[in-house]
């Protein structure tokens, strides 16, 4: 791959050994990938952040690049954490030990100037990239939404190789980068109404499950909120397959840019997405309901106001959100949520406390048995949720 001067230099230490050691990184990647050169990027998005899931290695990792004064160099956000670091108490599942551990974890980002974000969807409120422009995100429901609702151009980053980018202000150019590699590669004809966000996950994990590589839908039937709801089929497809990209006709801004090169044609009816709905149907009652995966937008939020929770409803949020718009949420709290912000129950332990768990979202019922031993339910959010009787302004 080639290097500029100054990247051969950062590359040799010439810089610090916290530069030299994002350099090595994204030249190993570069050249596994066949990369001509880095190119510059205007923001990276960074997962890894909870402990349950990267662990006292993670930790010890992160605050060792920290102490060798690593800085990054672009808009950096940081993902869900593995609670809500304001209310952990409350939740009931967190000890002091998770917490002191996952607060240094935050720390050690926060000290290389990344933004504690805490959340999956950055491209709401505090990190919101423009078309065409080359960032580095990690977190796979943002990268598909990134690439595709957005057309900004990422491709699916690890943990490492998005702080990496990060600190280096710059990415490998290899994969969604690149034009060749945004043309859609089957054509998807949905026959059926998409109403829910529930519809929309069912869909994504049929889908993915063709190994599809950049879907590109036309949209037959009824799509309900589709600008609001996208991003739970592109989670769905990120989730089961490795989907980063995908077209929606008359709606995606790339959709007609491209010739397209189909290598199939899939046709998807109601019966097909009934099936993923029968499969994901633990036959035990829930004891925990879950909303927001990927986090709650302002408009989803404001549309749970016409409903209350049965039971233990958890609804996740970022603290970007939760910091704009706080009025809203605690009347939502008040009327019996849980507001979980910063974290998600995929992300937290909520094994320690839950067993079954009922979603509106696909991504999170292909998770939550492996990551958190739930036995899941997929289901529609009126059939999650009561009617209020309360005013819902
Ligand atoms: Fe976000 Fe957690 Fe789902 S990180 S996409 S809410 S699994």
């Amino acid at each position: 791959m080639y290097l500029t001067n100054e990247e051969e230099k950062a590359l040799e230490g010439e810089f610090g050994e916290a530069l030299e050691k994002a350099m090595r990184i994204l030249v190993a990647i570069g050249e596994v990938y066949g990369a001509e050169r880095l190119i510059k990027i205007s923001s990276a998005h960074i997962s890894g952040v909870s402990y349950k899931t990267i662990g006292d290695a993670g930790l010890d990792f992160l605050q060792d690049l920290a102490s060798l004064g690593a800085k990054v160099r672009v808009k950096t956000t940081l993902n869900p954490c593995g609670m809500d670091p304001i209310k952990w108490r409350s939740l009931g599942i967190i000890d002091e030990d998770f917490a002191k551990k996952q607060m240094k974890i935050i720390e050690s980002y926060t000290h290389m100037g990344v933004e504690p974000t805490l959340t999956c969807t950055p491209y709401y409120i505090s990190n919101v990239p423009k078309y065409g422009e080359d960032i580095a995100w990690a977190e796979s429901s943002a990268v598909i939404y990134a690439n595709s609702v957005i057309g900004a151009k990422t491709n699916r980053e690890g943990a490492p190789s998005a702080l990496a980018a990060a600190i280096v202000g710059k990415t490998p150019m290899y994969g969604y980068h690149l034009e060749e590699n945004r043309i859609g590669t089957e054509k998807i004809i949905v026959k059926m109404d998409l109403e829910d966000p529930a519809d929309y996950g069912a869909l994504g994990i049929y889908v993915a499950r063709m190994n599809v590589k950049v879907p590109y839908f036309v949209l037959d039937g009824k799509a309900l909120n589709l600008s609001i709801y996208v991003k739970y089929l592109g989670a769905a497809l990120a989730a089961e397959g490795s989907v980063a990209m995908m077209h929606i006709e008359g709606f995606t801004p790339e959709w007609n840019k491209y010739k397209h090169e189909f290598s199939d044609k899939i046709i998807v009816e109601k019966d097909d997405i009934k099936e993923i709905f029968e499969e994901k149907s633990c036959e035990d009652e829930e004891d925990l309901i879950a909303l927001g995966c990927p986090h709650l937008s302002v408009e989803e939020l404001r549309g749970l106001l016409k409903y209350r929770p049965k039971r233990t409803t958890w609804i996740s949020i970022g603290m970007d959100m939760y910091k704009a718009h706080k009025d809203l949420i605690n009347e939502l709290e008040r009327r019996g949520y849980i507001i979980a912000k910063g974290t998600c129950f995929v992300v937290s332990p909520i094994e320690r406390k839950f067993k079954v768990t009922a979603t509106n979202s696909g991504k999170a019922s292909k998770y939550l048995p492996s990551f958190c031993k739930q036995c899941v339910i997929l289901r529609r959010t009126k059939d999650l949720l009561v009617i209020s009787d309360e005013n819902s302004c």
